[in-house]
């Protein structure tokens, strides 16, 4: 508009906005990120959408991501914090923060993650610990059809409890229950219409049921999660931190006791830094394994080859991470779910850091980003078959394994996921281990060609509710 652009160049194109309404009229809410897909055959890779009065760039195809994440990090590194997740983490922990507060508890997170997780054999042992349990539950059910989701979140935020706590729980242990299927629900309202709607109209806030029980979740597992660290802290021994919280606590008296009292390192950021692991940790990872899982039973020869090769390559012994070069097929397997489960499919909200001329277009500081994963993931220039379950997109004529640059289910640059090494860690392991020991099928009287791969929605995309059978192959 006026001088701005006349000084800056033009901003990004895009749909004719309404008043207040902005261009919600045009955006399925149920489905924003196919919406999006659509405007950018239109308006280009860089396009400009109104979310209600909310004005956003979209980034969009393989190329303009990466051009922007990677080779810009810093002008479109800084988070965009909607009125939710404001509410809920006021701008502590990491996903939802920024500045010098976001950095140093990133940081602090990934040493310790790399300490008591991943790139460690502490959490090869730990995930395969955790398989253990897994298992027999799967067992139990003897091959009749069960929903696979609660098992499956339980022995995936166990990873995150050893990793944070020190230790895991046990699948019956209630309170435990309760924290995962809270937490889980607060993602799954977190992408409702509903509070979709709150983001562009907060004075909607106290009319929506959503909203309410989000807030009593946050509070319940805040609580739970206050309780848990209350109790590391009178047994601790700051020669042998057990997890991420002993380190943090160890850390916050040492800056204390040197008289520094305004450190980042504080309660609020703990119990925050905490949640985040716990909310980004759990549901992605578990909802990957679902998706996987259900691949498996549609696709019954697909099954069958990463079978095969498992059986070919270890036979019956445990599966170790150094297993993951021998299996090609099954790892492009895994890569495939990935990409065309495109859980997260907008990314997280980002926001520029300063004004930015970007492929001609001038962005203004602070504008709200959204990296539009789904068109990477599906981008027609970079993928065979960008719609269809394709290992073959990650292998070559020999069979051989074969990275591709636009699969980017993490994201990319300065707010790249944190856990992906500890989630690439889990997937492998936990795929390969019940694939080798149980073979995956619908229901009885419901075909392969039942089984409906539309994603329910969510602030991640979920498998539709849905019941497998696990038929022991030992
Ligand atoms: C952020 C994907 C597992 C912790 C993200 C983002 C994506 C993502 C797309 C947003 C990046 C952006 O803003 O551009 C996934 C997927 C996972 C997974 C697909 C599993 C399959 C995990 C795990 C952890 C984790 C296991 C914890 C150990 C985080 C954190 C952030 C994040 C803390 C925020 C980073 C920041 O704002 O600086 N993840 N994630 N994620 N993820 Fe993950």
């Amino acid at each position: 508009s006026g001088s701005s652009s006349e000084e800056h160049g033009k901003e990004p194109p895009g749909p004719r906005p309404l008043p207040l309404l902005g261009n919600l009229l045009q955006l399925d809410l149920k489905r924003p990120y196919q919406t999006l897909c659509e405007l950018s055959k239109k308006y280009g890779s860089v396009f400009t959408v109104h979310v209600g009065p909310r004005k956003v760039v979209v980034l969009a195809g393989y190329k303009t991501v990466k051009q922007a994440l990677v080779n810009h990090a810093e002008e479109f590194g800084d988070r965009g914090i909607n009125h939710m997740f404001n509410e809920i983490n006021k701008g502590h922990g990491i996903v939802f923060a920024n500045g010098d507060s976001w950095k140093e508890m990133r940081r602090f997170a990934l040493t310790n993650l790399r300490d008591f997780g991943m790139g460690k054999k502490a959490s090869e042992e730990k995930i395969i610990e955790e398989i253990r349990y897994l298992t027999e539950v799967f067992e139990e059910h003897k091959g009749k059809a069960f929903d696979t989701t609660q098992p499956i979140n339980y022995a995936v935020s166990n990873i995150i409890c050893s990793i944070v706590y020190g230790s895991r729980f046990e699948y019956s242990d209630p309170r435990f229950r309760r924290s995962v299927d809270q937490a889980n629900e607060i993602i799954q309202l977190g992408g409702s219409v509903s509070i979709q709607l709150y983001n562009m109209f907060p004075w909607l806030g106290p009319l929506l049921k959503s909203r309410t029980r989000i807030i009593k979740n946050v509070t319940n597992n805040k609580e739970e999660m206050m309780e848990l660290v209350r109790g590391l802290k009178e047994t601790l021994n700051p020669q042998m931190c057990r997890g991420f919280v002993d380190s943090f606590l160890v850390r916050k008296q040492t800056l204390e006791e040197s008289g520094n009292m305004n450190s980042h390192y504080h309660n609020e950021n703990l119990i925050q830094t905490v949640a985040n692991l716990f909310a980004a940790g759990t549901d992605t990872t578990g909802t990957t394994l679902r998706w996987g899982l259900l691949l498996m039973a549609k696709y019954p020869h697909i099954q069958d080859k990463v079978q095969e090769e498992i059986s070919r390559v270890i036979g019956s012994r445990q599966a170790l991470v150094e297993d993951r070069k021998n299996l090609p097929y099954t790892d492009a397997v895994i890569h495939e779910t990935q990409r065309l489960a495109n859980i997260v499919p907008m990314a997280i909200p980002h926001t520029t850091t300063r004004d930015i001329t970007f492929q001609g277009y001038f962005i203004k500081k602070g504008t709200e980003v959204f990296p539009l994963l789904t068109s990477v993931l599906q981008d027609e220039s970079e993928w065979e078959s960008p719609h269809t379950f394709n290992p073959a997109h990650f292998l070559d004529e020999e069979g051989r394994f074969v990275k591709k640059d636009a699969f980017m289910p993490f994201s990319a640059g300065r707010r790249v996921c944190l856990g992906e090494g500890l989630a690439r860690m889990e997937l492998f392991l936990f795929f390969t281990s019940l694939l080798q020991r149980f073979c995956f099928s619908p229901p009885p009287g419901v075909t392969e060609d039942d089984l409906d791969l539309t994603p329910s929605l969510g602030f991640t995309l979920t498998p539709s509710p849905h019941q497998l059978c696990a038929v022991s192959r030992v």
